[in-house]
């Protein structure tokens, strides 16, 4: 498969960087790149000399700006329930892959972008990083896993209220809630990422594998199929909504929302 929005490095031995690039949409992820996030990642997880994936946006403003809400637009519900499966089979693999998945946040990680890396085994962000589920601001849900991965790293209060109010929070709330588990200043960001991860791949692999598949199934992976299934349907359903055409077709014509109130999903 030709890669066309996202870029495979691999710039320390044992790591595989996969950066997603589209820099004109602060790294927004649209079907095509969707697709090859997931290519990459099937086949990351079958090369032995791939131990540590990271996942990382390119450029330095921008990790992954959610979903490309100028694709999502004109979705319909079925096409939204298919779009949300998409984004399940990526998070899936980081969440479940054999391999250690670390998300290095640089910049933006909003909606999309919160949910890919709280599919990863854990996030390392840059003090520029920023988080937030902005998607009820769009007349929709989280769809990518957002509405229970997002608990398991800030507990089910947190989440709710970061969910319902769409609030965005910096890289130093997010390590003091959990969500990141090291702020590094900018300058340093990669050099320390890169010293974790090969702190990582330096063990035994196979121990490290095991670790995370059994720590996976201890904790929040069960019942996985029912919630993702659960919440495409929910995500889906929305995009028949006066509130979902109204809330996208604000972003992209830059201006605010005017919602509709009750009753219009
Ligand atoms: N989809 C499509 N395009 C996007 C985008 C997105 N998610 N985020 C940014 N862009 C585009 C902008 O439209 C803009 O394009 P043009 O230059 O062609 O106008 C370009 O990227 C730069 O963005 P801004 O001019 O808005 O940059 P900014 O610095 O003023 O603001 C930002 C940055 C706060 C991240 C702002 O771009 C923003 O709010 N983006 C949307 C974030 C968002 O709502 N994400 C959730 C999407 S829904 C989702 O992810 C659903 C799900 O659960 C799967």
């Amino acid at each position: 498969m030709t890669l066309k929005n996202i870029i495979l490095e691999t710039i320390a031995p044992g790591i595989g960087i996969i950066k997603i690039s589209r820099r004109e949409a602060l790294n927004a992820l649209n079907t095509e790149t969707l697709h090859e996030m997931k290519t990459a990642l099937q086949d990351y997880a079958q090369n032995p000399e791939i131990r540590v994936v990271v996942l990382t946006g390119d450029g330095d403003k921008s990790f992954i700006a959610g979903a490309d809400i100028a694709e999502m637009k004109d979705k319909s519900p079925d096409d939204g329930v298919i779009f949300s499966q998409l984004g399940h089979d990526v998070t899936k693999l980081l969440e479940l892959m054999n391999k250690p998945t670390i998300a290095a946040v640089n910049g933006y990680a909003l909606g999309g972008g919160t949910e890919m890396a709280i599919a990863c085994d854990f996030i390392l962000a840059s003090d520029k990083a920023v988080f937030g589920q902005p998607e009820v601001g769009l007349g929709i849900i989280p769809g990518f896993g957002g509405t229970f991965r997002l608990a398991k790293y800030v507990g089910y209060p947190r989440a709710k209220e970061l969910i319902y109010s769409g609030r965005r929070i910096k890289a130093d709330e997010a390590y003091t809630i959990g969500l990141a588990n090291h702020v590094y200043p900018a300058a340093d960001f990669w050099t320390k990422v890169i010293e974790l991860a090969q702190s990582i791949s330096q063990q035994s692999f196979s121990a490290v594998s095991r670790t995370k598949q059994l720590m996976n199934e201890f904790s929040e992976t069960s019942g996985l199929n029912f919630k993702l299934d659960a919440e495409a349907h929910a995500f889906g359903r929305l995009f028949g909504s006066a509130d979902q055409k109204e809330g996208m077709g604000a972003f992209v014509e830059k201006r605010k929302p005017a919602f509709q109130g009750l009753k219009k999903e």
